[in-house]
């Protein structure tokens, strides 16, 4: 024995003190289960092999903590044990090898298999079938009387059913707070500004310590019985007997219980179980295994503080401890900035975990982690790892505050801070978040990179064959500028490219333009505008019809559709503010045979434009519904109604406060975003008037396109394209984005590509840059 050794035991003894503490007493625990487990096993080994150390204050001599002061102490006649832990089948075949040995058994055995449910050990006696008391386990020998709060778990039964039963029965069991109820707690409690549960075992804990009764019958607790202790006359000869006799008696018990013969099907359960273990209604740990015959068990006996004819075969933890090493920030495809936390390595839920994600700023104030901290990081089934906690009392002198860059990490552009209100998966509960998106649009190679490799996916245009690493050296050799480009690319480009050869290369090639045929809901989804996804792409797609269109619509009409509310129609809106994202746009109608695109807008949506509606979607103050009906009734128009003057108010009979809100509404400003909302409905197909004309929008001119439809290509030199196209459509033109025979005539600028050629194919009238002005200049 060193000094060296008493320093590590003193360390450990003092760090289980402190955790123990927390856990047991305060409920608040500060490291997840499997490290203070470890440092027990050190602490453990180290006894065994230095007896003369151990100490009558070493946590090892007491599992558990202190009864709290208040509650009455009680006795266990017969202790309330704890289970050794297998943790993989070696361990598991190794427990029953221990068992075989000592019975010079050759046979394997007949096991009760059940959930190790992650609750807390509870004792109920009943005396001639009436409960009379309940304690907790405590530290084995001595346990808290909680008889009042075990009254009111709801699945306890207070007396016994049927007959048979011993004069004096103890029921040993596990209190827990199933996962549904559980939430529903925690939301009431955030509701009244109280603190969450960490977990629905503390919230368990918790309501079992309470010392008025009140409080634990409003919280949803449940028991489920695992074993018999204390019984005046002996009943059973097998566990699962026993159980079944419980259950007689209205006890109740996990449905998962199961007899098991052999190993290789308790294994077999282990796997089952551990499959379903998200799906169950409660929180589970591991399978308990325990031989089942009670004659068995009785000639097995007991080591230390456990059983040997049982064992707990946990899951692998879903939380682990591990270091921040550093926090790195990335782009995605909408721009959106995530800090992502560099861990070191570490085994969690079954697989080696190195990064977690830290979602946003808001997320890295309310775990207040800074770079260097040791944390709690949680991975449950397939869900994304995250950090739960920081261990603070571990925190390092020199660690640093996670500082959010300032612009875009891959670009350098600025960063906008949008404030989003989120559905939270777990409680379904709109909260606020904070998001940082780039505002560099497709220039940025970070935002491109994750636009191009979305572009391609399954749900997209679906091309297979471009991985990640084809899209980094197309961006970075600049043959690729947004995700349309992709329809440029010839042979000799990818060859260019490292590990291409000629059949690779052709192949891509064409694996590409055999996907230039989409409908236009494929389109909308590949667009990548955030929140827009399949549904939505759908119902946008059934109203809009076109994707020019779409680029056009203003927010006030984006939210008529169904799917679409306030937050996706100013996602929508945003996205076509960005240039390079209306470039992109361009050559996508361009480059794509789009099908399903509609001359008008849907008749549902028509219906829904009311010109009632802008009035009460403008947010005009003292406008509510009645107020919008009164001045839709009466103005028929948002620009009439803009340039109203002070008389046509009065004599409309609104009284003098509505007028004032009125004309401080209709400065210069909203008069133009008026005329601009009515211009851009119209321009989509979504007017309402037809018995007020208005000046702006007449045409003395007979419609020199009227029924004809013009099919727009290439880049254009004096007007920009969709202003081209809105004056055609003033003049009567259907614009297409594809040629047919019935195409009138295709309007070719510069760069015009395969529309040029299919138009030269089916012999449609060809017209450049100049002959367009031409002829429009024979009418203007
Ligand atoms: S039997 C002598 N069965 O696990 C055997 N325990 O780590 C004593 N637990 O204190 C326990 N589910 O709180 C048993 N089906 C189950 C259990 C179970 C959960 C808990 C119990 C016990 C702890 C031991």
């Amino acid at each position: 024995m060193t000094t060296d050794t008493q320093q590590i035991l003193q360390t450990l003894k003092a760090q289980l003190n402190y955790h123990g503490h927390l856990y047991y007493v305060e409920d608040k625990p500060e490291l997840p289960d499997a490290e203070y487990d470890r440092m027990m096993q050190e602490l453990l080994a180290i006894e065994a092999e230095h007896p003369e150390l151990i100490t009558a204050d070493s946590p090892s001599q007491r599992v558990g903590g202190k009864p709290l002061g208040a509650f009455e102490q009680v006795r266990h006649e017969i202790p309330m044990l704890s289970l050794d832990n297998a943790f993989d089948d070696a361990e598991l075949t190794a427990f029953e090898k221990r068992i075989r040995d000592r019975l010079s058994a050759v046979e394997g055995f007949t096991y009760s298999c059940e959930p190790k449910l992650d609750g807390l050990a509870v004792s109920l006696m009943y005396e001639n079938g009436i409960l009379v008391q309940a304690a907790t386990r405590g530290d084995g020998t001595t346990g808290e009387n909680i008889t009042h709060n075990a009254r009111t778990i709801r699945n306890v039964p207070l007396q016994l059913q049927g007959a048979g039963w011993p004069a004096r029965l103890e029921v040993r069991g596990e209190v827990f707070i199933p996962k549904d109820g559980f939430e529903k707690l925690n939301e009431k409690n955030l509701k009244k500004g109280e603190k969450a549960f960490a977990n629905p075992r503390n919230a368990a804990a918790g309501s079992l310590r309470q010392l008025d009764p009140k409080i634990a019958a409003t919280r949803p607790l449940r028991f489920y019985a695992y074993s018999v202790g204390l019984m005046s006359e002996v009943f059973g000869d097998s566990h699962i007997g026993r159980l079944a006799q419980l259950k007689m008696w209205g006890i109740p018990l996990s449905p998962e219980v199961k007899k098991v013969d052999g190993l290789a099907n308790v294994i077999a359960y282990y796997q089952d179980i551990m499959t379903r273990r998200n799906e169950l209604p409660y929180e589970i740990d591991g399978v308990v295994i325990k031989v089942d015959a009670i004659a068995t068990q009785e000639r097995l006996g007991f080591v230390a503080r456990a059983p040997r004819w049982a064992i707990a075969y946990k899951f692998p933890a879903q939380e682990e401890i591990t270091l921040l090493q550093d926090v790195e920030f990335q782009v995605g495809r909408t721009g959106a900035i995530t800090p992502v936390a560099k861990l070191e390595p570490v085994f969690v839920g079954g697989v080696t975990v190195s990064n977690a994600s830290l979602h946003n700023a808001d997320e890295i104030a309310r775990l207040g982690v800074k770079i260097g901290d040791t944390v709690i990081i949680r991975r449950a089934g397939d869900v994304i790892p995250q950090i739960v906690s920081v261990v603070e009392s571990r925190r390092p002198d020199d660690a640093r505050d996670v500082v959010f860059p300032a612009e875009c990490p891959a670009c350098g552009a600025p960063i906008r801070r949008v404030v989003k209100e989120k559905k939270q998966k777990t409680t379904s509960k709109l909260v606020e978040m904070s998001i940082s998106r780039c505002t560099n649009g497709l220039n940025c190679k970070a935002q491109l990179k994750e636009s191009i490799s979305y572009f391609v996916s399954k749900r997209c245009i679906d091309i297979d064959g471009l991985g990640e690493k084809i899209v980094e050296q197309l961006i970075t050799s600049g043959l690729v500028k947004t995700p349309a480009d992709l329809f440029d690319l010839t042979t000799g480009d990818f060859l260019k490219l490292d590990g291409f050869k000629e059949l690779s290369a052709n192949n891509l090639v064409s694996a590409i333009s055999v996907r230039k045929n989409v409908d236009l809901d494929r389109v909308i989804i590949s667009l990548g505008i955030p929140e827009v996804g399949e549904s939505t792409s759908k119902a946008i797609a059934k109203d809009i019809g076109s994707l020019q269109r779409l680029a056009k619509c203003p927010r006030e009409a984006l939210i008529l559709i169904d799917d679409v509310g306030a937050e996706v129609a100013g996602e929508i809106y945003n996205y076509f503010t960005s240039s390079s994202r209306q470039q992109f746009l361009t050559q996508l109608s361009d480059k794509l045979e789009i099908s399903g695109e509609t001359e008008f807008v849907s008749a549902d949506l028509k219906r829904k434009s009311t010109l009632f509606h802008y009035f009460n979607q403008l947010g005009i103050p003292k406008v509510g519904k009645v107020n919008a009906k009164k001045l839709s009734d009466s103005f028929k128009s948002l620009v009439r109604f803009s340039s109203a003057e002070y008389m046509d108010f009065v004599s409309l009979g609104f009284n003098s406060t509505l007028v004032s809100a009125l004309r401080n509404y209709l400065n210069d400003s909203t008069k133009l975003e008026l005329s601009n909302l009515e211009y851009s409905l119209r321009e989509v197909g979504l007017h309402w008037e037809q018995d007020v004309p208005m000046d702006i929008f007449e045409h003395d001119e007979p419609k020199k396109f009227e029924g004809k439809t013009v099919v727009l290509t290439g880049t254009f030199n004096y007007m920009k394209r969709n202003d081209i196209k809105a004056l055609l459509e003033d003049m009567g033109a259907k614009v297409s984005g594809s040629i047919s025979k019935n195409t009138y005539v295709l309007i070719a600028g510069e760069k015009a590509g395969s529309k040029l050629a299919k138009a030269n194919d089916l012999k449609v009238v060809i017209w450049d840059e100049e002959r367009l002005w031409k002829e429009l200049g024979e009418n203007q």
